[in-house]
């Protein structure tokens, strides 16, 4: 059962998180929460976390920025954004040839903005692995990003993670207040948890001290597979309140959605995969309150 988790392994090979330059200055009032969804493990859900999340953080009035981080470019496709649409990438924002207000595009939600990538970012590394600012640039293109633009008060920027620990996610931790970690409810679920929380750690000494982590969120969870509550068990009792009350179900309309270019919100607003996500989105305003009241 999952109730061990790896032996404390070697930060990744690559230098990242060494210090680099010093960052920008801390951020304005008007500033969004930056919420970095990550997990170097593949397909557990980070990318439909950030879709789904993201609008249904808007559909309650939030101003949503999702920044799509991630070469493979899902969480563009997911919204319906074509690749012909992605005039200015993320990529382009990371290399520094364009301000992110150039990137962001609005979506077919209201209130729900993204920032597309597309496949050149898979080069970022190559590209600026010598600069000394590597680790800051994302930090360094959301900072006012509230300013400026008349169109722009965002008040929550989701940033959908590539299933690495690379210099793109260790920008998005750079640059994010908190850490929101997908974990699929199945066998291996905590396996690679304490590389991530490790690589967290020293982020949070070497780039960037007020980072935390905002949450773990079970996905893929199916009722009738006893495996299934095991896990979510073992994630509780491992992890404690880190865990989100919500569970996201395994529901075919989540996974279908993306076909359609769609969040599933959108594409079928009464199905349970929906209802969960407008339960995380709740759950998670309510832990910022909570963050915020205790300082
Ligand atoms: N709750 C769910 N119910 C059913 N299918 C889901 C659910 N969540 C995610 N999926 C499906 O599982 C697959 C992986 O999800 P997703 O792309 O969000 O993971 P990811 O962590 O972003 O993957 P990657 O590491 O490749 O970026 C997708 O096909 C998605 O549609
Ligand atoms: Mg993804």
């Amino acid at each position: 059962m999952t109730d061990t988790i790896d032996p404390p392994e070697a930060a990744p090979a690559e230098p990242q998180v060494v210090p680099f330059t010093k960052p920008v200055a801390t951020a304005p009032a008007s500033a969004p929460r930056v919420i970095a969804i990550a997990n170097q493990k593949g397909g557990v859900g980070k990318t439909t976390t950030a879709i789904n999340l993201g609008t249904a953080l808007a559909a309650i009035g939030e101003h949503v920025l999702i920044v799509d981080l991630d070469p493979q470019g899902n969480a563009s496709t997911g919204l319906g954004i074509e690749r012909k649409q992605r005039r200015t990438s993320t990529y382009d924002v990371l290399t520094g040839h364009a301000p992110m207000r150039d990137a962001v595009i609005p979506t077919a939600v209201p209130q729900l903005h993204l920032a597309p990538s597309t496949m050149d970012l898979s080069g970022l590394e190559l590209e600026i692995g010598r600069e000394r600012d590597r680790a800051f640039r994302l930090r360094t293109a959301l900072h006012n990003i509230n300013n400026g633009t008349p169109a722009f008060n965002f008040t929550y920027v989701l940033v959908d993670c590539p299933p690495s620990l690379n210099l793109i996610t260790v920008n998005a931790m750079a640059a994010a207040n908190s850490i929101l970690v997908p974990m699929q409810c199945e066998f291996f679920a905590l396996e690679g948890l304490s590389q991530l929380l490790k690589t967290v750690d020293e982020v949070k000494k070497n780039l960037n001290p007020n980072l935390s982590i905002h949450g773990i969120v079970m996905t893929m969870f199916d009722s009738r597979n006893n495996l299934a509550n095991q896990v979510v068990a073992d994630v509780r009792q491992f992890m404690g309140k880190q865990v989100y009350e919500t569970v996201i179900p395994r529901n075919v309309r989540i996974s279908e959605a993306p076909s359609y270019g769609k969040p599933v919100l959108v594409y079928d607003l009464k199905c349970v995969g929906s209802e969960a996500y407008l339960r995380l989105a709740t759950e998670i305003i309510q832990r910022e309150r909570a963050m915020k009241a205790a300082g």
